[in-house]
């Protein structure tokens, strides 16, 4: 039996496929396909955070249900699942079953039930223990938690993934032992609010918070790296920000949403904090680590945003200087706050695209500006790739900020830990040459030893 599996959106659902396709090798003998042709199960793993791949998903259906095998299944997941349920089936009668973001560890149960419709949002497997999967490489993907108690007002995740629950810390210690004895050498820690966790758990549990777990999580014996996504900056007290800093396997690369600088939007995206507030956590962070990799999510053009708030927003962006920006249309979700605003609160689409394209022109300028002071910088990588054939040889990696390096003429083991001297930059990423081979050890230490010659400690 052949699975195609197709998944849009973030890390999450990324790793709820993970989970599925973990669950059908183990449990049903499946094997995976790329070729939606050849597959016994096609499933969508979808995303509805935003209007148009949700708009896109009838049209795919009827395209897989054109190609595939006779008798093969289509079943639709992830959050769009949860929010349209029933009504798939309705509109796409070739569509065999519907999972909802919060009920994927069902996946061998509802292949069964012809027609079945399981997105119950207060469904809690939190301690469930999915099958591990066949092909782990040197990075793994651990979930801490499941929905999110948040109530953003441009956000429909509350409503597709439900109330947030902490997964126990004992299960993800046995979890990340496990990865760990398979080879996995990073970790990433997901959770929809990670600085959240220790909030609510299932069962009788200790009083706990991210922090702790972090601390926790960091000693795991062969564990080199690791990352978690994301942080609510709200919920970055000093206590965590100093943690981050001091311990050694806590990678410096962070991704912390701002989604406006404006204060007043803020307010009206009810996200709990103001301009303020973000760039004193900024600073905090940078004074502790100033060469910090920092990333955000931007969100341009929510109802009523004015030149001015557009502003704030720039301003915010040229203090910071983030390494990485993902940046989005506001897009007006149902079952969300927002989408009750009258209209004449919303900004003109012509309007938002063009700040849109200021936003991103910005980054480029300070990624190019940054980028020239990255030449004779030393970093780590963690090697995840190589070739050695057709006249070419090369290796790449991440260094704990995230950034991508590629050392050229060296074919370096994958997993290996290397410390790299940056020769150039194309604007699309780094160039180095090799300095030294680490050993787990070395490289733990060599990180405090790196901060030092760059000046931070
Ligand atoms: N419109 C546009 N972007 C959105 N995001 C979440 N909801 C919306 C929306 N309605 C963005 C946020 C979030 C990222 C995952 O998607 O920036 O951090
Ligand atoms: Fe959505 Fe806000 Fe929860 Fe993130 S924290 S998933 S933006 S509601």
């Amino acid at each position: 039996m052949k699975l195609f599996i197709q998944t849009l959106g973030c890390a999450m659902n990324e790793r709820d496929s993970a989970h599925m396709i973990a669950e059908l090798q183990e449990k049903k003998q499946y094997t995976l396909t790329d070729n939606a042709k050849d597959a016994d199960l096609i499933l969508i793993n979808t995303c509805s955070v935003r209007e148009k791949p949700e708009k896109k998903l009838f049209s795919e259906i009827g395209q897989f249900a054109k190609e595939k095998k006779p008798g093969a299944k289509i079943g639709i997941c992830g959050c769009t699942a949860s929010h349209l349920g029933e009504e798939i089936i309705k509109k796409a009668p070739s569509v065999d079953f519907v999972l909802g973001a919060r009920n994927v560890s069902k996946i061998t149960e509802v292949l069964e039930r012809p027609k079945a419709v399981e997105v119950d949002i207060d469904y809690d497997d939190s301690t469930y223990v999915f099958a591990s999967s066949q092909d782990m490489g040197i990075k793994a993907h651990l979930n801490i938690s499941i929905g999110c108690d948040k109530k953003c007002s441009y956000c429909i995740v509350p409503f597709t993934r439900g109330k947030e629950i902490s997964i126990p810390t004992d299960l993800l210690v046995n979890e990340a032992k496990k990865l760990v004895a398979n080879g996995v050498k990073e970790l990433l820690l997901l959770g929809q609010n990670v600085n959240h966790y220790g909030v609510r758990f299932s069962t009788p549990h200790k009083k706990t918070n991210f922090t702790e777990l972090l601390a926790t999580l960091s000693e795991i014996d062969g564990l080199y790296r690791i990352r978690f996504t994301s942080p609510h900056p709200l919920h970055m007290d000093d206590g965590f920000l100093e943690e981050f800093a001091r311990n050694p396997k806590i990678a410096k690369g962070i991704h912390i949403p701002l989604q406006s600088g404006s204060s007043q939007i803020l307010k009206m995206m009810k996200r709990g904090y103001d301009k303020q507030w973000y760039l004193d956590r900024i600073a905090k962070l940078k004074s502790l680590l100033p060469n910090v990799g920092i990333g955000t999510d931007i969100i341009v053009g929510f109802p009523t945003e004015s030149e001015q708030d557009f502003e704030d927003t720039m301003e915010v962006l040229s203090i910071v200087e983030f390494d990485t920006l993902y940046s989005f249309v506001y897009s007006p979700r149902p079952h969300t706050s927002a989408y009750n605003y009258d209209k004449s609160m919303l900004v003109p689409q012509e309007m938002a695209k063009e700040r849109l394209s200021r936003l991103q022109n910005l980054h480029k300028q300070i990624l190019q500006k940054k980028a020239q002071k990255e030449i004779g910088s030393i970093y780590e990588v963690l090697i995840e790739n190589h070739r050695d054939d057709e006249g070419q040889t090369w290796s790449e990696g991440r260094s704990s900020q995230n950034k991508l390096i590629k050392i050229l003429g060296r074919k370096c083991s994958i997993g290996s830990i290397i410390q790299v001297k940056v020769t150039h930059n194309d604007g699309g990423g780094l160039y180095g040459e090799f300095v030294r081979e680490l050993s787990l050890e070395q490289a733990l230490q060599a990180n405090v030893y790196i901060k030092c010659i760059n000046g931070s400690d």
